[in-house]
């Protein structure tokens, strides 16, 4: 088999890149280790930047999140009991965010996918990458049983934290740069109408809450819970019950519960991996880079990554222009350490640390949630973070 980008992973960074390119009349083969069921049974984040909106505009699957998708003007930040609402279109000269899941964007991908007859493969095992370093690298993989190879120009690693693209990379080319939180997030899914028309980030000395929705009737609710909590312990009522006693007395007697579709608990961590380039591979999105959930900015880097990933094999196919690879990691990488930097500064700003965090640095917390959510400047520092910061041109 023969491609000239071949694409290692199936989740939004995969689908979009693939989706771009093959507009552009550039061929691309996906490889997947999952079946399509299990890639969208992942539950994750919601909140698409105006840059990922536009993205997917192009890529022509904006439809269904044009119309199904919620904007979102404004969100609001609750710290000791006070509602502070970012004003997010009046703060960052008309910019919003489209709330809009995950698993929505990833079904769309995947219907365009195999509505345009470009080639994707599914419950792909063993897939290993070659001659990273030399003219004409290759992918080999197992499907039904048999070995097959497929040559290429590129190969884009979108293929996750856990993929195989960034462990192919030989050790000491990549430095790596980690923090860990103390705690994680348990998040449960309901049909439930949501208990705020905006979503809600609380602080609370019992624990982080985050009031997220889906839809008009769905909701996603998250609680800061301490590292090896099993979801086990977290009973339907233990968490409405949790979630009420962490928001002020108002929201929580709006607070309609019901029976949760799903729960999950994921560690908050922070990692990033330097360069995003070995030869003719080029990782993309959490094969490269994980943030805490806290700034809505995962898949968003995903597809800051695919936008710059893009626009230059753009210019490499159709211009020649291959001088432009040796621009995609640092392109990539300026606009990814804003996204780590505002992921690791929400996260800080909204948690309780405990006794993680010494009694200084627990005071210059709490004077950033002060000074943040009442001066004008904070308030736009937050507000164009969580919007989304521009993209670079590439030239
Ligand atoms: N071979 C083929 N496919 C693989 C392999 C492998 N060895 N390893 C992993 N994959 C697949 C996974 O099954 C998954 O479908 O690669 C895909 C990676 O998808 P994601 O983990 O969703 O990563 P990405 O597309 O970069 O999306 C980033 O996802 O995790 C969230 O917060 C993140 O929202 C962000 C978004
Ligand atoms: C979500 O809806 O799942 C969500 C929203 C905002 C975040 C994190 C998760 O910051």
């Amino acid at each position: 088999m023969n491609t000239q980008v071949a694409i290692i992973g199936a989740g939004p960074s995969g689908l979009l890149l693939g989706q771009l390119l093959h507009k552009a009349g550039i061929d691309t083969v996906v490889l997947e280790r999952q079946s399509p069921d299990y890639v969208l049974g992942r539950i994750r984040a919601g909140v698409l930047e105006q840059g990922t909106v536009d993205l997917l505009r192009e890529a022509g699957v904006g439809e269904r999140m044009d119309r199904e998708g919620l904007v979102h003007e404004g969100v609001e930040l609750l710290v000791g009991g006070r509602r502070q609402r970012l004003d997010l279109k009046a703060l960052t000269g008309g910019k919003t965010v489209m709330v809009y899941g995950q698993t929505e964007v990833t079904r769309d991908l995947m219907q365009a996918r195999e509505a345009s007859g470009a080639s994707i493969i599914y419950c792909a095992s063993n897939v290993q990458l070659h001659e990273l370093k030399g003219e004409r690298p290759y992918v080999t993989f197992e499907k039904d049983g048999q070995v097959q190879r497929l040559d290429c120009d590129y190969i884009a690693g979108c293929d996750g934290f856990h993929g195989v693209s960034r462990k192919s990379i030989p050790e000491g080319v990549l430095k790596e740069y980690e923090r860990v939180y103390p705690f994680g997030w348990l998040g449960m899914l309901s049909d439930t109408p949501p208990v705020n028309h905006e979503l809600i980030y609380a602080h609370h000395e019992r624990g982080f809450s985050l009031c997220s929705q889906r839809s008009q009737t769905r909701s996603r609710y998250y609680l800061q819970v301490p590292l090896g909590e099993q979801v086990e312990d977290w009973p339907d009522e233990r968490f409405w019950n949790e979630l009420k006693a962490r928001l002020p007395e108002d929201v929580a007697q709006r607070l309609v519960t019901g029976p949760a579709l799903e729960k999950s608990i994921a560690p908050l961590r922070s990692l990033v991996v330097e360069p995003m380039q070995y030869g003719h591979l080029f990782l993309v999105g959490d094969a490269a880079h994980i943030v805490p959930p806290t700034g809505a900015k995962g898949l968003n880097l995903a597809a800051s990554d695919v936008n710059y990933l893009y626009r230059i094999l753009l210019k490499v196919y159709h211009e020649g222009r291959t001088d432009l690879l040796a621009h995609y990691s640092p392109l990539a990488l300026r606009r990814v350490w804003k996204g780590e930097r505002f992921s690791w500064f929400m996260t800080q700003l909204l948690h309780d640390f405990g006794a993680h965090k010494d009694a200084w640095d627990q005071k210059m917390q709490e004077a950033d949630r002060e000074y943040f959510l009442s001066s004008p400047a904070g308030l736009v520092n937050i507000a164009e973070n969580y919007v989304g910061l521009p993209y670079e041109e590439v030239v």
